[in-house]
């Protein structure tokens, strides 16, 4: 393991991460196939006390590169530093360690919670793992835990099932932030609640940030919240990042084509630039991960390429995978982004 820069603002940096699932062919004889490319080379950074937001169709892999970046799942490629150390591959005791700086909130508040364990026993896991007592006691510092994320203290005996989903999720952002963790990867966090509760649970996670001092990656489908929520915004695509850009940069002046259809599709609150907003199709469904298009993954599926391309340029789109160039503040991952033509309102 290597040290750099501990001081650095970049709290996590990932480089070129990949994560493969092996498949097998089905019938009497199972032979291994091509691997799922759940995650296909992406490279990002994070900075102290911001919010990435993590944002792409189902299936575009952000859940795998969430547990990958904190070694819930083991890469298959890449490296990802951590505060300047390479955590790649830790694994033991060393892993075990950075559990009390890195956490996971997952999107199902019901099915991430044991059911047959008492809300204290689930919100204290972490101090009994790490084997840790906190100043007055683990039940004092559940109680106040749970007072924190707005849950009765005398409800430490009850179980997931006596809570209503919002209430449960609370239960599994206290157990995230039980040991003061420094970052956390919130996957979907409120996907699963009711609209009138996201809010709710958004500002808490809010709360917290600035509490606690911790830094997100924050990952969803939905654009209103990673809008609402996010610093910087990553676009994702079969694996891949198709853009990185900082918020109001990306919402405003989206330049991968991607990202262009993806925010034509999120209604604007004012009727008359509704009215005139011209939403972009994405035709066809995603394609397959374990045989992705060849080039550019989106070129099946890109506006861009089917209507303002020549032959010659097309060639490029499925032959050449695009680099990631800067262009302005966004990273983009487009051989033609420089010569963006499409408007979004
Ligand atoms: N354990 C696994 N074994 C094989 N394939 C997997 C595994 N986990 C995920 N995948 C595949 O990897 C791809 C990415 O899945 P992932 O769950 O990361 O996507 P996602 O962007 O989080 O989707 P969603 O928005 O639906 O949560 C999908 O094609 C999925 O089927
Ligand atoms: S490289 Fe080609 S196919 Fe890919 S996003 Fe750009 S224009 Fe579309
Ligand atoms: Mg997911």
């Amino acid at each position: 393991m290597t040290t750099t820069h501990p001081e650095s603002d970049v709290i996590l940096e990932v480089k070129d991460l990949q994560k493969h699932f092996p498949t097998r062919t089905s019938g009497i004889i199972r032979r291994a196939s091509d691997p799922v490319k759940a995650v296909d080379g992406i490279s990002f950074s994070v900075n102290r006390g911001e919010t990435l937001g993590l944002v792409g169709e189902s299936g575009c892999g952000k859940s795998t590169a969430g547990r990958t970046m904190l070694q819930l799942l083991e890469p298959t490629g890449g490296s990802i530093h951590y505060n300047g150390r390479d955590i790649t591959g830790v694994h033991g005791a060393d892993l075990r360690k950075l559990r009390t700086e890195m956490q996971m909130v997952f999107q199902d508040p019901y099915g991430s919670l044991n059911p047959r364990q008492t809300i204290g026993t689930i919100v204290a896991a972490p101090f009994d793992i790490q084997g840790i007592t906190p100043d007055g006691g683990v039940k004092a510092e559940v109680q106040s835990l749970m007072e924190r994320v707005g849950l009765n203290p005398e409800h430490y005996n009850r179980y997931p099932h006596e809570f209503s989903g919002g209430q449960r999720q609370r239960i599994g952002i206290a157990r995230a932030v039980a040991l003061r963790p420094k970052l956390i990867v919130c996957d979907e966090p409120v996907s699963a609640l009711d609209v009138s509760i996201q809010a709710q649970v958004v500002n808490l996670l809010e709360d917290l940030q600035t509490e606690y001092d911790l830094t997100y990656v924050f990952v969803a489908h939905d654009l209103s919240v990673i809008r609402h929520i996010s610093d910087r915004v990553a676009v994702m695509y079969l694996g891949k990042f198709m853009e990185v850009a900082d918020r109001d940069e990306l919402y405003a002046n989206p330049l991968h084509p991607y990202t262009q259809a993806l925010l034509s599709a999120v209604p604007i609150p004012d009727p008359r630039k509704e009215n005139k907003r011209e939403r972009i199709l994405l035709k066809g469904d995603l394609p397959s991960p374990i045989n992705p298009p060849s080039g550019c993954v989106f070129h099946t599926r890109c506006p861009r390429f089917r209507e303002e391309l020549s032959e010659t340029e097309r060639k490029r789109c499925t032959t050449e995978i695009p680099l990631v160039q800067k262009i302005g503040n966004h990273e983009v991952a487009c051989h033609f982004a420089g010569a963006a033509k499409i408007d979004v309102i």
